[in-house]
Parts: C-alpha cells; sequence; structure tokens
C-alpha cells in the first residue's frame, strides 16, 4: 500500500539501504548488456563470473498522483564492462519537464545528461553533492570510483520513466577509463 501519512525513512549512507524500503529493484549485467559499448565484453564477463550486480534502487512505495514526491537510492557496483564504467540505464521522465534532485551519500561518481536538442552534461558527483536535473534531461549515473557509489534521488510523482529513448540510440557520451583515469569519448553507436 503507498504511503499517505507523514513517515520518515532511515538511510544508510554507505549502502544506500531504507529503513522503510517497498522495493528493491536489482539490474544485472544480462538487463543492460547492450547498452555497453563493449557488448562482446559484457558477454563475455557472464559467460566466465557469471550476473554481475550493476546496480540496486531501494524506494518507499507512494501514490502516483500529482503533487507527491517520490524519493529513493541508488547503489550503483564499482567495476567496468570492458573499459565503461558501472553506470545506471538512464532515461528521461515520460513527462519531459519534470526535473529531479540527486544527492550524493557516499562513493564518486558522475551525472551524465543531454537533451534531445543536442546539448550534453557530464557532472561530477561526490558524498554532499547536490545536483539538479532540469527538465527535458535525460540522466544516468556512473560510478568512478573503487567503493559503490551511493546517492539519493527526489521526482515528482507523475515524471514517470521513459527508458525506450536511451536504449534505442544510446547517450552520446561514454565514460571510459583511460590511463586509470575517467575519460569521456563519444559513443560511436549513438543514434
Ligand atoms: O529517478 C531517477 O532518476 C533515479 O532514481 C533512477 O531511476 C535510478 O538511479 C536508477 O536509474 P534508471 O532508472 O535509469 O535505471
Ligand atoms: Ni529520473
Amino acid at each position: 500500500m503507498p504511503h499517505i501519512a507523514p513517515f520518515v525513512t532511515e538511510v544508510d549512507f554507505a549502502s544506500g539501504e531504507l529503513s522503510m524500503a517497498d522495493y528493491v529493484i536489482q539490474r544485472r549485467l544480462s538487463d543492460m548488456a547492450s547498452m555497453y559499448a563493449d557488448e562482446a565484453a559484457a558477454r563475455r564477463i557472464m559467460a566466465e563470473e557469471g550476473d554481475r550486480l550493476i546496480y540496486e534502487v531501494q524506494g518507499v512505495e507512494l501514490p502516483a498522483e500529482e503533487g507527491q514526491i517520490p524519493h529513493c537510492t541508488t547503489r550503483i557496483t564499482p567495476g567496468r564492462i570492458g573499459d565503461e564504467y558501472h553506470m545506471t540505464k538512464g532515461h528521461y521522465h515520460a513527462r519531459r519537464e519534470q526535473g529531479e534532485v540527486y544527492f550524493g551519500l557516499s562513493g564518486r561518481g558522475c551525472l551524465v545528461m543531454q537533451t534531445e536538442s543536442g546539448e550534453t552534461s557530464v557532472q561530477e558527483m561526490v558524498a554532499g553533492s547536490a545536483a539538479y536535473v532540469p527538465p527535458f534531461w535525460a540522466h544516468r549515473t556512473i560510478n568512478l570510483g573503487e567503493e559503490d557509489f551511493v546517492f539519493f534521488s527526489i521526482w515528482e510523482a507523475r515524471a514517470g520513466h521513459d527508458y525506450g529513448a536511451i536504449e534505442r540510440d544510446g547517450f552520446r557520451v561514454l565514460v571510459v577509463m583511460r590511463d586509470g583515469q575517467p575519460a569521456m569519448v563519444d559513443n560511436p553507436k549513438y543514434g
């Protein structure tokens, strides 16, 4: 049942665990192998080590109504697929005019954003960073560290998640490891 009365949920900054979590979503490599530039590396990892956990989302259930403010944590595990860091699928909001706020809880990473009209933005995030995703910007988070990257998200209930465009076209920019450091490169598969 969605919560309709006031409540407080305790957040564990290191794990993203919510004391009142109503749902936990796990995304494994098999859920998003084709989203990585090096899909062959993804297939190899799955064959050799099994279906790796890439990220986990924990949230409390609220009514999907105007004015409700859903919030959740995301924990992205450390690692790379080929030379591309572990990341979320990423999405536009179904209602493009809805924005979102992310707050870094632990670890480090970046937030890659883009608009349908061709703008791109990459913002670093650490514990304590409050990152703003404006209306109309697709967003994906990436773990650039050697520990879990954990953050808190807050959005408007009717924003919705539209994964289709990103599943089809990807993001324009990829974040990959070059000489041990994160680097941005153009996505050869974009569009
Ligand atoms: O609402 C958001 O943007 C986040 O809570 C994301 O849903 C979460 O980080 C998981 O990413 P994605 O929805 O792209 O799988
Ligand atoms: Ni979102």
